[in-house]
C-alpha cells in the first residue's frame, strides 16, 4: 500500500487543517449552531457526539475520502467474510462471527455450525452451574468461580462482569491474572474449594502467568478434594485443545474456540464463560446481540454516517493532523472502571506498531497512549492536567443516560459533571489571573448509552473493536498481531534461572539490578 503521509487524500486534510488554523472549537459553534445534530451519529442505540471535536462537516467528508482512499470499505468486507486479514499470521479475524448468525466460510468450511455448537455448550454449562445442576466433587453447589487468565483472556470478562454487576446474580467470580505470589491466595480467600469452579482461559494455553496459576489452582483443589475432583472443578477455554487436554482435563471440560479469534477479541467466545455464569446465559446472549447490532451497523452504514468508522477517523485527525499524543477514556459510570484497561489492550496492542503489514516503516504516528480512569474520581486527580497541562489529550466521555442505581439525584449530579467537563475543556476560562485561566479548545467525543445493560455494553465494545480495525487499516498496520510482546517473554525466560539462584548469562545492567533485588530481599 502506498504511504499514508504523502497520499493526496491526506494532503487535502492537512490543507484543510491549515485553513482552519487558529479557529477554536467554540468559534466553530458560533459559525454553525446546528453542528450538534450534524455531528452526532448512532450505532446500535448508542449516540456519539463529535461536536466538541475540532472538526466541521467538511473535515468529516475529507476523512471519509481518506478512508476510501485507504480501502476501508473493502477491508470491512474482507474482515466479515473471513479473509486472512491477519496477514502476518495468515489468519482471518472472525470475532464478529461469534456473535452473528451468518454463514462464514474459511477454506470452504462453514464456521457457523461449530460456532453455534460452542455457544450452546457455553449456555448449557453456565445454566447448569447457576441452577445447581453442575455440582462439585462432594455434591456441593458451585457458589464461587476463580477465573484464571491474562490480557484478552481476562480484561473483557472482568469489564463485562463489573459493568453488569447490577445483573450479576450468579456465583461470585474473582479474577486471577498475575503471577504475583499473593494474587491467587488473595482471590481464593474465603472460597470453599468444594464449591469453587476454576476456569482457565488462555487462547494458547501456554501463557506462563496463567499456567502458573492453573497449577496453583489444581494443587489447591487436590489438597482439599483429591485428584479425582479435577473434572468437577476445572474448565478450560482455549483455542489450543491439545495443550488444554494435556493439563489433564477430560475432553468435555475443554471449551474450544477457533484460532481465528484474537485474544483481545475473545470475550465473545468461551473466554466469556465467567460472564455467562455471573449474569446468566440469556444476558450473555444479549451482550452478543448488542455486539452483532454494532457489527451490522458498521458493515452496512455508509462511512459518512458510520459511527464506529468516524470514531476511528476523528482519532486519526487528532493524532496525525493535530498531533495529539494521548487519548483519555473517561467513563462516567463506576461499573465501567475497567473500560480503560480493556481499551488499552484493544487499541495499544492492536495498533501500537511502527511498520506496516508488509514490514515497511510507517511515515506517521500510529496509536496514541490510551489512559483514563473512573469518573468523577478522575476529576479530583488528573483532570487538572487535562485543563491546564502543557500537553493536550483527546478525550472520550462515556455517559449512561439512565441511572445505574436507585439514587436518581446522584445520577443527575454525575451527568452534570460529565457535561460540565467536556464544556469546560472546550470553552476554557479567560481571566487575567493566569494561574486560574484555562486555555480551553481541548477536544472530546461524548458517547451516550441509553442504559448500562448487556446489549449496550456489547455494542460499545464492538464499536471500539471496529475503531481499532479502521485505524489499523488507514495506517496500513496489521491490528491483529502483537509480536512486540514476545521479546520480553524470551528475556524473562533467560533471566529466570539466575533469579532462582542458578547460572545464566546476564546483561550487566540486569546483573546489577538483580543484585540490588537480592540484597534487599535479605534486608
Ligand atoms: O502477551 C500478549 C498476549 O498474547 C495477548 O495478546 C493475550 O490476550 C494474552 O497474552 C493472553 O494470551 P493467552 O490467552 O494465550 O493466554
Amino acid at each position: 500500500m502506498p504511504q499514508f503521509a504523502t497520499s493526496p487524500a491526506w494532503q487535502a486534510l492537512l490543507a484543510h487543517r491549515d485553513a482552519m488554523a487558529g479557529k477554536r472549537i467554540s468559534e466553530l459553534w458560533e459559525d454553525d449552531p446546528g453542528r450538534g445534530p450534524a455531528l452526532t451519529f448512532k450505532c446500535a442505540g448508542i449516540e456519539l457526539d463529535f461536536s466538541k471535536q475540532r472538526i466541521t462537516t467538511e473535515t468529516v467528508s475529507l476523512l471519509v475520502a481518506l478512508a476510501r482512499d485507504r480501502g476501508v470499505p473493502a477491508a470491512i468486507e474482507r474482515l466479515f467474510t473471513g479473509e486472512r486479514v491477519n496477514v502476518t499470521e495468515n489468519r482471518p479475524a472472525l470475532h464478529t462471527a461469534l456473535r452473528g448468525d451468518e454463514h462464514v466460510r474459511v477454506d470452504g468450511e462453514d464456521l457457523l455450525p461449530e460456532i453455534q455448537r460452542a455457544r450452546e455448550r457455553l449456555r448449557v454449562l453456565a445454566q447448569g452451574v447457576r441452577d445447581g445442576l453442575w455440582k462439585g466433587a462432594t455434591g456441593e453447589r458451585i457458589r464461587h468461580v476463580l477465573a484464571l487468565g491474562i490480557g484478552g483472556s481476562s480484561l473483557g470478562p472482568r469489564l463485562a462482569i463489573e459493568a453488569l454487576r447490577g445483573e450479576a446474580d450468579g456465583p461470585e467470580v474473582r479474577f486471577v491474572e498475575n503471577i504475583d505470589a499473593a494474587e491467587f491466595d488473595d482471590a481464593a480467600k474465603g472460597f470453599d474449594p468444594a464449591a469453587t469452579l476454576v476456569i482457565v482461559a488462555s487462547k494458547t494455553f501456554t501463557t506462563q502467568e496463567t499456567m502458573g496459576n492453573a497449577q496453583v489452582a489444581r494443587d489447591w483443589l487436590v489438597a482439599a478434594l483429591g485428584p479425582e475432583s479435577i473434572p468437577k472443578h476445572v474448565i478450560a477455554a482455549s483455542a489450543n485443545f491439545e495443550e488444554a487436554a494435556k493439563f489433564g482435563l477430560p475432553e468435555c471440560n475443554v471449551f474450544p474456540f477457533g484460532d481465528y479469534v484474537g485474544g483481545r477479541y475473545s470475550v465473545w467466545s468461551s473466554v466469556g464463560l465467567p460472564v455467562a455464569i455471573a449474569i446468566g446465559a440469556q444476558r450473555f446472549e444479549q451482550l452478543l446481540a448488542g455486539a452483532h447490532a454494532a457489527d451490522l451497523a458498521f458493515r452496512s452504514t455508509p462511512l459518512e454516517h458510520n459511527a464506529a468508522a468516524l470514531l476511528a477517523l476523528v482519532g486519526i485527525w487528532n493524532r496525525n493532523a493535530l498531533g495529539i499524543p494521548t487519548h483519555a477514556v473517561l467513563p462516567y459510570a463506576s461499573r465501567m472502571e475497567h473500560l480503560t484497561a480493556y481499551l488499552q489492550q484493544l487499541e495499544m496492542e492492536s495498533n501500537g506498531k511502527r511498520v506496516d503489514a508488509e514490514g515497511n516503516p510507517v511515515d506517521f504516528e500510529t496509536c496514541p497512549v490510551v489512559w483514563g480512569g473512573k469518573e468523577t474520581p478522575g476529576q479530583h486527580a488528573f483532570h487538572q492536567w487535562l485543563h491546564q497541562g502543557t500537553d493536550i489529550a483527546s478525550c472520550d466521555f462515556i455517559v449512561v443516560a439512565r441511572p445505574m442505581g436507585e439514587r436518581k439525584d446522584h445520577h443527575e449530579i454525575l451527568l452534570a459533571h460529565a457535561l460540565a467537563q467536556s464544556e469546560a475543556l472546550m470553552e476554557g476560562l479567560a481571566t487575567p489571573q493566569t494561574h486560574k485561566a484555562c486555555p480551553g479548545d481541548r477536544m472530546s467525543t461524548t458517547m451516550v448509552l441509553p442504559r448500562l445493560d448487556p446489549h449496550n455494553l456489547g455494542a460499545l465494545l464492538a464499536m471500539y473493536e471496529h475503531k481499532a480495525f479502521v485505524q489499523g487499516t488507514v495506517w496500513g498496520v496489521n491490528p491483529f498481531d502483537q509480536f512486540g510482546v514476545e521479546l520480553g517473554k524470551v528475556i524473562a525466560g533467560q533471566i529466570l534461572p539466575a533469579v532462582r539462584g542458578g547460572e545464566a548469562a546476564l546483561h550487566p545492567a540486569t546483573h546489577h539490578l538483580l543484585g540490588v533485588v537480592k540484597k534487599l530481599s535479605r534486608a
